[in-house]
């Protein structure tokens, strides 16, 4: 007989399989991620029909049409500008991010709107009762008839579910929930998720329907990660966000549909999440005044400028090796562009203590923020106050130069719209700012330059 069983290890983080266990994943670098988990030989979907029986003719790409409002608005300005743009018909969306964050919450708004919209909507939970979910409904506001309910959990229902009642658009709430009966592992399991996944896929390409899927992100534990399914689907979404802070990022990873890197920013407040329309100034807000080690930049998030708020604190170590800590970017980063402080413009840090904070908990990895980075060490070490009307922006070399960056007109105009009177920039960029009136640009072309005028002020 046959043996269709094996059982091989995956590991929880990134999906990655291996025969055998391992302590460390070769493909995410996590440690001990790996379970075991059966997997049964499954029979070619494709049944046994020969390549030649299948016969496909590819299609000239000049013939295909578009149509133009193809794309459905979730009347969530943030939400759509996320997308690209609106919801594609048949597209898979995996929306990410910690338990507790706001994911069922958005997507129960989202659920709100389009059915307003006349659009037919199935809200599929394996983790709350349909009276919990209510409770949130009605905090969130009134609901028509064209939005439906459904606590499941079994694939085969939900496919069946799906097939009789045709819904425009389908969410699913948390992928790690569901179950195929044919997959023997537990849910939430790597190849039960997989598993999920390409079904989901199946209903979402085979009948055009917009199929919204919740992943939990697992920091341990024996559930599967979205990022085991990241490559599956069309568009990956992650809520970020400090969950004891009020407002949340919605950024796009993956998007097969628009531009990656765009961010929407919300606000949770007791009716549920709200846009907030001007992500910079909401970041500003509450800066202290007259503080040294604090410092306006400017990182693109996608299209967008916006600016926030870089904090630094630099003090004498008490012990031999220095702490130094970067809250919201890149640690590396932070202690190579002290490495060009100490060793290009002369400022001791060798025995400081040196904690980096975007304020507002945003995190940015734009190499924009370097010159707001190095100003704000520099301001925190020599105590000196950089003026609150003063925005930086720049990427900083290895050998001291500020380096240019993209779109530094669009920079200069954000900070001007909110009311910045000058503009620290890369001395390369002066062709491309021109000449904007109402707001003084000092261009440097050294660190050394920068602190001269920071100092100097
Ligand atoms: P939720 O959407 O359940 O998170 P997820 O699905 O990502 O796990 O978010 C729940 C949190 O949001 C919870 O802590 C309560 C809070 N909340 C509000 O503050 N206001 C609201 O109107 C709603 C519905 C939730
Ligand atoms: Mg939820």
């Amino acid at each position: 007989m046959l043996k269709n069983k094996k059982t091989v290890y995956f590991c929880q983080e990134c999906g990655y399989e291996s025969a055998k266990w391992m302590g460390q994943c070769p493909g995410c670098k996590t440690w001990n991620t790996f379970v075991e988990e059966t997997v049964s030989a499954k029979k070619n979907p494709s049944g046994n029909l020969k390549a030649s029986e299948k016969r496909q003719d590819p299609v000239i790409l000049k013939d295909i049409s578009l149509s133009e409002d193809e794309r459905q608005t979730t009347q969530i300005g943030e939400l759509d500008r996320v997308l690209g743009g609106g919801i594609v018909p048949g597209s898979l969306v995996l929306v990410g991010g910690d338990p507790g964050i706001g994911k069922s919450t958005l997507l129960l708004q989202v659920c709100r709107n389009l059915a307003e919209n006349q659009v037919a909507v199935l809200y599929i939970s394996g983790e709350e009762s349909l009276r919990q979910i209510k409770l949130r409904a009605n905090r969130i506001g009134d609901f028509n008839d064209k939005m439906q309910l459904l606590c499941e959990t079994n694939l085969e229902v939900i496919r069946e579910v799906i097939e009789r009642k045709k819904p425009d658009v389908v969410v699913i709430d948390s992928i790690q929930t569901m179950f195929h009966e044919d997959v023997s592992s537990a849910p939430g399991s790597v190849s039960q998720v997989r598993e999920s996944t390409n079904i989901l896929m199946q209903i979402a390409k085979g009948m055009g329907i917009s199929v919204f899927i919740v992943g939990h992100v697992t920091k341990e534990g024996n559930v599967a990660g979205p990022r085991v399914l990241e490559h599956m689907v069309d568009t990956v979404l992650y809520f970020e966000g400090d969950r004891h802070a009020s407002y949340r990022v919605l950024r796009a990873v993956k998007n097969r549909f628009g531009s990656t890197n765009e961010i929407g920013v919300f606000e949770m407040c007791n009716t549920g999440l709200e846009e907030v329309k001007n992500p910079s100034e909401y970041m500003l807000n509450g800066r202290p005044e007259d503080a040294s080690g604090s410092v306006v930049a400017c990182s693109m998030e996608g299209t967008r400028p916006i600016l926030v708020e870089i904090q630094a604190l630099v003090c004498q170590s008490n012990f031999g090796i220095p702490r130094r800590t970067a809250v919201g970017t890149d640690f590396n980063r932070v202690n190579l562009l002290m490495a060009v402080l100490e060793k290009k413009v002369g400022i001791h840090l060798g025995t400081s203590d040196a904690y980096v904070n975007i304020a507002g908990g945003m995190k940015m990895t734009e190499p924009a923020i370097d010159l707001g980075i190095c100003l704000a060490i520099v301001s925190s070490c020599k105590d000196v106050v950089i003026p609150d009307k003063v925005m930086v922006f720049g990427e900083v070399g290895l050998s001291g130069e500020i380096r240019a960056v993209s779109m530094a007109g669009q920079r200069v105009q954000e900070a001007k719209k909110l009311g910045f009177e000058t503009v620290m920039l890369p001395e390369v960029c002066k062709s491309s700012v021109g000449k904007p009136e109402g707001i003084n640009l000092v261009y440097v072309s050294q660190i050394r330059d920068a602190i001269s005028y920071i100092m100097r002020k």
